[in-house]
């Protein structure tokens, strides 16, 4: 079987956003504590950062990283975590049923931002606080000098402002389980309201209103066309949280899951759009799709609930497999086909919950499977993002009918002269032969094509072997003048890379 796809660096969707590869580190199970952030740990840096954790962020490529939540920030006071750490007070974490010791505050997670080399995104709470306590974050935050707060920060370490450009205004208000949960008039009131305030301290920073938790919420929609008819002209971005997991072993429609993403981008942008059609705006807002990865939701749910106020407790430390990662590859695809709407997207989490990254508290830190596919598509999705319409074989998922075999998106980068087709074969059994008509005047080179895929779709990376799964090189890759040849093995996901001249 034979999918066609024509490349054609002049069907261009927009340029690679550079915070679509963004991730987010929550204060939840061992996200920040013996995952980031462990002075004991015998790699920990003078700040009690993990250097093995620090290496392997760097080489995954992040570059946004949303903090401190998540459901988290909803009951969060942010003046617990900055002074001296031995002052700080010990609280209870109502969202995670968790013991927060504040050890690692404002001050810390900005150094680690630093370490790192990314940039922060923070959350303030419009859970059981409001408009004055993201006032003073921001001016403790963001304001040079010569006020109350600021000097504060200043006494407290930092003599730069932070400098904090992106925000979102509370998290996933719409769902019952938040602490401060709201309805749409109320949350959409109080967003307006706190957008408003900080933008009398700095009108250019970039706000980021909450959308719905899911697309399965009976408020999906709805909500984000009222919360936009309160702050249309106030925010820039409204925040998309999606999480998959296969439902009865239906692999089909779990490889197929970038088809919901699709979906629900397209029905958040045209809420957003029916929305400035009313407000006879010009103005159109971003999607920030802000937390989104694979994640076995289903077994948390599970457990029974805890009884322990417990520090650090292991939360959702998923072993994720091959299928996974391939799933993980198909979602960077769709995010990356709707960059002209989609600017911001963080993979969530990090490090242990639901992350690319595990530790061993007593041990080394290691890829998981997942971390393959964002690692690669960070550093080689460049340029402008290429509309790709592939053809061919269709295969049949149970959630969402048909779909086509083969999705595929590229990105082509005239500075450099070098091309990037990712593609996924969400067929759980056939191979398919991608056919690639390079649609450009230059002569191209293949440079690597690399796959992520196996025999056994439950292998995963584990301690002992954190390298048993890793992308293995497509051996069959043929190109001749302007066609290119390859085999998509069944469940895999695939980069392949040319470059210009030569
Ligand atoms: O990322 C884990 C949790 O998922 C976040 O705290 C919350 O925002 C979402 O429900």
């Amino acid at each position: 079987m034979e999918a066609h796809i024509y490349v054609d660096h002049r069907f261009t969707i927009a340029p690679v956003s550079p915070r679509l590869f963004g991730s987010f580190v929550e204060h939840m199970g061992r996200c920040v504590y013996t995952g980031l952030f462990q002075p004991d740990h015998p790699t920990a840096d003078e700040f009690g950062f993990r250097r093995d954790v620090l290496d392997l962020v760097r080489r995954l490529g992040v570059n946004t990283i949303r903090y401190p939540g998540g459901n988290f920030v909803s009951n969060y006071r942010w003046e617990d975590g900055i002074g001296p750490a031995a002052d700080r007070p010990t609280r209870l974490d109502l969202a995670w049923h968790s013991t927060e010791s504040n050890a690692f505050g404002l001050h810390e997670f900005m150094q680690w931002t630093h370490a790192a080399q990314v940039e922060p995104m923070m959350a303030v709470n419009l859970g059981t606080r409001g408009i004055q306590e993201a006032l003073d974050l921001l001016e403790y935050a963001n304001v040079r000098s010569g006020t109350a707060l600021s000097d504060k920060r200043i006494a407290n370490g930092a003599k730069e402002p932070f400098d904090i450009r992106m925000w979102c205004l509370g998290n996933e208000l719409d769902g019952p389980w938040q602490v401060g949960h709201k309805t749409a008039a109320e949350y959409g009131r109080l967003a307006a309201e706190t957008a408003r305030a900080m933008r009398l301290i700095d009108p250019s920073l970039e706000l980021v209103a909450c959308g719905s938790s899911s697309s399965a919420m009976t408020t999906f929609a709805s909500w984000e066309r009222e919360v936009l008819a309160h702050t249309y002209e106030l925010v820039d971005f409204i925040s998309c949280h999606a999480y998959y997991e296969p439902e009865n072993g239906d692999v089909a429609s779990f490889l197929a899951s970038g088809t919901d993403m699709d979906h629900f981008i397209d029905s958040v942008v045209a809420t957003a759009d029916h929305v400035g059609a009313r407000l006879k705006s010009r103005k159109k807002i971003n999607v920030s799709f802000d937390e989104w990865n694979v994640w076995y939701l289903s077994r948390l749910q599970a457990l029974p609930p805890a009884t322990e106020w417990s520090v650090a407790p292991r939360i959702s430390e998923e072993t994720y497999d091959i299928a996974d990662a391939v799933v993980v590859g198909g979602l960077l695809i769709s995010l990356l086909r709707h960059s002209d709407r989609v600017t911001a997207a963080s993979l969530a989490q990090l490090v242990n919950v639901i992350a690319p990254i595990s530790t061993d508290p007593e041990g080394a830190a290691w890829p998981q499977t997942t971390f393959h596919p964002f690692a690669l598509t960070a550093r080689h999705a460049r340029g402008q993002v290429l509309r790709l319409e592939p053809t061919g074989p269709l295969t049949a998922t149970e959630r969402y009918g048909e779909v086509r075999a083969v999705d595929a998106v590229a990105t082509w980068d005239d500075d450099s002269g070098s091309l990037a087709l990712f593609l996924l074969n969400r067929s759980p059994a056939d191979p398919v032969e991608a056919v690639v008509t390079l649609g450009t005047s230059q002569q191209l080179y293949l440079v690597e094509a690399l796959t992520v895929t196996g025999s056994d779709l439950r292998a995963t990376n584990t301690a002992e072997h954190p390298d048993r799964v890793v992308p293995l090189p497509v051996p069959d890759v043929k190109l001749e003048g302007q066609c290119a040849r390859l085999t998509l093995l069944a469940a895999s996901w695939t980069i392949v890379r040319f470059g210009a001249g030569g």
